[in-house]
């Protein structure tokens, strides 16, 4: 029976990743930053541990409790809106430290294990904002780009070892909690000068033509993770599928 480590299980892509493969029959250690068991089945296959992205002594911890894992979901991230001059650079740098350096963190940890053992697979949640960058996220896609170059690289690496690399990108999911997971508020973050350009644009966001949904992105994750071929990508949801086709 396989054993997958998923990030950023408390809510949203990671909840439901969770359940999908559980349901599944895979065993399945669901991290968070602050520990839920009652928001998952209750099962022997199924384990809750402390895992906090940006704190290499919380990954060795997380590591070290679960023992050997077959696949791991870097699927944790945050987001940040708004018009680029008026984001405060700590909290760019707060986004890559969870969004980029993070996974890579994560990725490292793991390598040892997969690579001695000649198996295992790394599925790195980006966004469609990779497909196609959107204004008023230019932080948000660098952070997630530079994972889908450092995905790439890393995929013809570790296919040495035969080790896979995969890349998750969903689409937009007003569902989960990513709007509200971002310590500023998004008012503060849209000059004066950008309010004209702004308003068309979150207008847009509030009255999406398409969403993706959890078990969208938790269905693309499994067959990511299942994968034998050769395919990096696995876009999620209608329009992050739309987006990869026209692009
Ligand atoms: N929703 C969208 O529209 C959308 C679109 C494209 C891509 N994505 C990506 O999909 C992934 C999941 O997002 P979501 O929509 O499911 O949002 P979400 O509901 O906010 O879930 C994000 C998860 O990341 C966790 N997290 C944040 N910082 C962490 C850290 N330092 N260490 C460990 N966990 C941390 C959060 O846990 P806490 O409870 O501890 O905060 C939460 O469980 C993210 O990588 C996001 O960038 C989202």
């Amino acid at each position: 029976m396989k054993t997958v480590l998923i990030t950023g299980c408390s809510s949203g892509y990671g909840l439901e990743t969770a359940r999908h493969f559980h349901a599944g029959g895979w065993n399945v250690v669901a991290t968070m930053r602050s520990p839920r068991q009652d928001i998952l089945p209750r099962s022997e296959r199924m384990r809750v541990v402390a895992l906090d992205v940006t704190n290499e002594d919380s990954i060795a911890a997380a590591l070290a409790a679960c023992g050997p894992i077959d696949v791991l979901v870097n699927n944790a991230g945050i987001g940040l809106v708004g018009a680029f001059e008026a984001m405060p650079m700590v909290h760019v740098r707060k986004l890559f430290e969870t969004n980029t350096f993070g996974v890579m963190a994560m990725t490292q940890a793991v390598i040892p294990q997969f690579r001695a053992r000649r198996s295992g697979v790394v599925v790195n949640v980006t966004s469609s904002v990779t497909l196609a960058p959107m204004p008023l996220a230019a932080a948000y896609t660098a952070s997630k780009m530079a994972i889908e170059g450092f995905t790439g690289s890393l995929a013809h690496e570790l296919g040495a070892f035969d080790v896979r690399v995969k890349l998750v990108e969903p689409g937009y999911a007003p569902s989960t909690r990513f709007a509200h997971n971002t310590e500023l508020r998004v008012g503060d973050l849209i000059p004066e000068a950008y309010a004209g350009f702004a308003g068309p644009i979150f207008a847009g966001f509030a009255t999406p033509e398409m969403v993706t949904k959890e078990t969208d992105v938790a269905e693309a994750v499994w067959l990511a993770a299942n994968d034998v071929s050769g395919q990096l990508r696995f876009p999620a949801g209608p329009d992050a599928v739309a987006l990869a086709q026209a692009s």
